[in-house]
């Protein structure tokens, strides 16, 4: 299936690995033109450059500038913007429960899951209009409607961005902007696999190996495994073409069958 993308720019945030570089791997073999923003901007990334459709950006996306840096690069070096995918997160486990967060926490989860999309949205907005026709894909998670005291201001702030995606899709899709929402389960990235990941740190806590936890985490999905960064991918790329021109504010799971209810 020819995804029509051939040509478009894109800004793919939290690019440098993870589903983040899958999505923009994916975008660059369809001939996408992507700001890859993120703090570190080596290795595979740097690789990836080296095609001529990639532009890695090194910025902080939790600097309140961060995300419009990022897009304004897309702008001076590619002319404008036809897609935005907010696909930068990260989340701590909070072992000790919801008394023990602090508000220093609740601001680092929140900005990181939440803000960074809210900016970045704000800064992208106004050239995706003038495209006539452009697309934003946020990358929330399965934790937006699956609440988990133990990642409790993840669970929040992807709940918040899932939100936002509905809100801002029905006041830009007059305008030609549609904002989809993908929510994966587990993923096989550093954030859960990773030597300070999700199973690390919960092995650490229970006295399992974090292959055991991964084990367990992978029993309650019906197909028995994590997804791939790949695989996301290719849903993001999907929803970001005009192949899906008619979704706007819907959710697309990608979990496995984790999640048990319609
Ligand atoms: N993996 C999962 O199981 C899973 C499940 C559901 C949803 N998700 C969501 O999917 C998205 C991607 O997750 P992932 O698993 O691919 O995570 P990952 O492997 O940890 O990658 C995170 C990416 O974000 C970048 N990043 C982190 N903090 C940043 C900052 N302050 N400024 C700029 N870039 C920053 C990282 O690069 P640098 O460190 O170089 O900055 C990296 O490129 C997140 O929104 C996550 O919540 C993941």
């Amino acid at each position: 299936m020819d995804l029509h993308l051939e040509g478009k720019v894109a800004v793919v945030t939290g690019a440098s690995k993870g589903i983040g570089l899958a999505i923009t791997r994916a975008m660059a073999e369809e001939g996408v033109r992507v700001v890859a923003a993120a703090r570190t901007v080596g290795g595979p990334l740097a690789e990836l450059a080296a095609g001529g459709r990639v532009r890695p950006v090194a910025v902080d996306l939790t600097d309140p500038d961060g995300p419009a840096r990022a897009v304004r690069e897309a702008v001076e070096a590619f002319g404008g913007l036809d897609i935005l995918v907010n696909n930068v997160g990260a989340v701590s486990p909070r072992l000790d429960g919801f008394l023990s967060v602090s508000d220093e926490e609740w601001t680092w989860g929140l900005t990181i899951n939440f803000l960074t999309a809210v900016r970045a949205a704000r800064a992208a907005l106004p050239y995706l209009i003038e495209r006539g026709a452009a697309s934003i894909v946020n990358v929330s998670s399965v934790n937006a409607f699956l609440p988990d005291p133990g990642v409790i201001d993840y669970c929040a702030a992807k709940a918040a961005l899932t939100n936002l995606s509905k809100a801002l899709s029905k006041e830009f899709g007059p305008r030609g902007v549609r904002v989809n929402t993908v929510s994966p389960g587990p993923v096989e990235t550093d954030l859960w696999l990773g030597d300070r990941g999700v199973a690390a740190t919960l092995a650490a806590e229970s006295g399992n190996t974090p292959d055991d936890v991964v084990a367990r985490t992978a029993a309650q999905t019906v197909t028995g495994r994590f997804t791939r960064a790949e695989e996301v991918a290719d849903l993001v790329l999907l929803l970001a073409s005009d192949r899906a021109g008619n979704s706007t504010g819907s959710d697309h799971t990608i979990d496995g069958g984790l999640i048990t209810t319609l």
